[in-house]
């Protein structure tokens, strides 16, 4: 394949642009000219109610960016994924982590459910106490220690699936290498009741080994005796003999497999926090929500195909329209660390300018990806997309009925039907705009695209589909832009010159040493003239 840019539906479609970009185009138009326009362009799967109506599309359209699709194979490249081949193509192995939703697609189905097992017998012994820290304390404190995918995932769906079970249990997240981030978690808490998870599919990752090393010391300075401390570590990671050379025990390591990619690693043992916090049951029930997108993905018709559609509207507007970002707003607090979650997910995947082929791509790839929640981003960023010059399409993520922990009178549900009405209005004013009576400066041009997501609740459930409608929309935006979504070479670089610019934290010699730009150098030397 050689980039979208050669196949037929492109040309199509560049042409097809014109009539959106023409001053005379107005999308509320095509509302009043279809009133079946909403039943026409909307589609659901489960609990998700996907909303792509607000958008510059009309039948043709739509039917062209499907022929796009046909014409970059994603349809085989569906198929690619779940057989499990080798599509991480610069790594040559497997992006396979739909197996671990459905471990029947794997050879290493057994592995896969023992894992779980393993999990589901480790909550327990943590929950009843058989587990226990330093002279025998019932541990009430459990701290993952790991960043990018073995942080953001399991934060995010811990945060958003709070109260679904009650847990005695309290989780914490440290990812920062900033030193402040792990102190002020381990302020106040007792070490003999604190276990550390390392989450680390290399365990070479630089922030996740300080804060090891942090941890270690911490549990001694507290008192833990040295052959005690590693009853408060657990690891989980692909690299097992640097784990055993960190002091962990062979029984409280979770294997991670090389086919399963840091961004979409929630769903294997990485997911631990998620489990002890919600209850293997409940994982079980994210992991089924994934499963059940996986379904409609792999086999429903592209016309209907929720990943699909998503992914072809990016394209749309990255390749025609100018666009150069989308946010994503969940309108819901619960999902406030969607957003980051997403963008490790969007820009680590699509942030690719080589395809496949090691060519030089002929079309734009991964825009930028940001966001926060709704009502808030309304008294921040949402000036600019009404009235600034870039055009940022926005996915609006709304959730039809509370939590039952958040439901707790008829005033409170009216508060969320106002939560819900700022969504909606949001979305219409995007794309009604409006004249300002005349006053230029009160005038909001309008013709702004979204979609809405509209989740009938927030549930362990719907969120592993949700989770996953977004993991396939990227894999379906890097198929038609032929890059490899699943690797990350770009973090590399800056990663190896931390290493080398620490031994320059040594001296001034040292940095000179080091013969380094002088905006470089003269950064290093201030800080340290600072910390004498
Ligand atoms: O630096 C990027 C990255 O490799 C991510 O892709 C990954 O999620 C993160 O670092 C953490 O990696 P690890 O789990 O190996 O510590």
């Amino acid at each position: 394949m050689n980039g979208p840019s050669s196949t037929k539906a492109w040309t199509a479609l560049q042409d097809q642009s014109k009539k959106f970009q023409s001053s005379k185009f107005r999308l509320t138009r095509l509302f009043d000219a279809d009133s079946s326009r909403f039943d026409k362009f909307s589609a659901q799967h489960g609990e998700l109610l996907l909303d792509y109506s607000k958008n510059y599309l009309d039948d043709e359209t739509k039917s062209l960016l499907l022929d796009l699709a046909e014409q970059c194979s994603v349809p085989q490249a569906i198929r690619s994924m779940f057989a499990g081949e080798a599509i991480n193509t610069t790594e040559n192995r497997p992006a396979h982590h739909v197996a671990l939703r459905n471990s029947s697609l794997s050879s290493q189905q057994a592995e896969i459910e023992n894992n779980l097992n393993r999990m589901a017998s480790f909550i327990s012994k943590v929950e009843n106490g058989e587990l226990s820290g330093f002279e025998n304390s019932s541990i009430k404190q459990v701290i993952n220690l790991g960043i990018g995918g073995s942080d953001l995932g399991p934060a995010m769906v811990t945060t958003a699936l709070d109260g679904f079970d009650h847990t005695r249990i309290k989780i914490h997240f440290v990812s920062n290498i900033d030193p402040s981030h792990i102190n002020s978690t381990l302020m106040g808490l007792s070490a003999e009741e604190t276990l550390f998870i390392i989450s680390s599919k290399s365990f070479t990752t630089l922030e996740t080994q300080q804060n090891a090393l942090r941890a270690k010391q911490w549990l001694l300075e507290s008192g833990v005796d040295s052959e005690s401390v590693s009853n408060h570590f657990i690891a989980i990671s692909n690299n097992i003999q640097a784990v055993v050379n960190f002091g962990v025990r062979a029984e409280n390591i979770f294997p991670l497999w090389d086919w399963v990619g840091g961004r979409y690693s929630l769903w294997s043992a990485i997911g631990l926090p998620i489990a002890l916090s919600i209850g293997m049951g409940n994982f079980r029930e994210l992991l089924a929500g994934a499963k059940s997108m996986d379904e409609h993905f792999l086999e429903s018709e592209m016309t209907e195909n929720l990943p699909v559609l998503l992914a072809l509207l990016t394209v749309w507007y990255t390749a025609f329209f100018n666009c150069h970002s989308s946010v994503v707003a969940p309108y819901s607090q619960r999902l406030k660390l969607l957003p980051s979650y997403l963008q490790q997910l969007y820009m680590e995947s699509l942030g690719k300018f080589v395809d496949k082929q090691g060519n030089l791509t002929q079309t734009n790839t991964g825009e930028a990806l940001w966001g926060t929640t709704g009502s808030n981003g309304q008294h921040s960023y949402f000036q600019l997309l009404h009235q600034g010059k870039e055009n940022i399409p926005v996915d609006f993520i709304a959730i039809a009925k509370p939590h039952v922990n958040d439901f707790i009178n008829q005033e409170q549900l009216k508060q969320h039907q106002h939560l819900l009405s700022n969504c909606f209005s949001q979305s219409l004013a995007l794309m009604n705009g409006n004249d300002g009576d005349g006053d230029q400066h009160r005038w909001l041009v309008g013709n702004k695209p979204s979609n809405t997501i509209l989740m009938n609740t927030l549930n362990p459930h719907s969120l592993g589909s949700l989770i996953a409608l977004y993991e396939h929309k990227v894999y379906v935006q890097s198929v038609i832009w032929n890059i490899n979504a699943f690797d990350q070479w770009g973090v590399e670089l800056g990663k190896n010159l931390s290493k080398e610019l620490f031994t320059a934290f040594s001296s001034a010699a040292d940095v000179d040493k080091q013969d380094l730009d002088s905006s470089t150098s003269n950064l290093i030397k201030h800080s340290m003239d600072w910390n004498e």
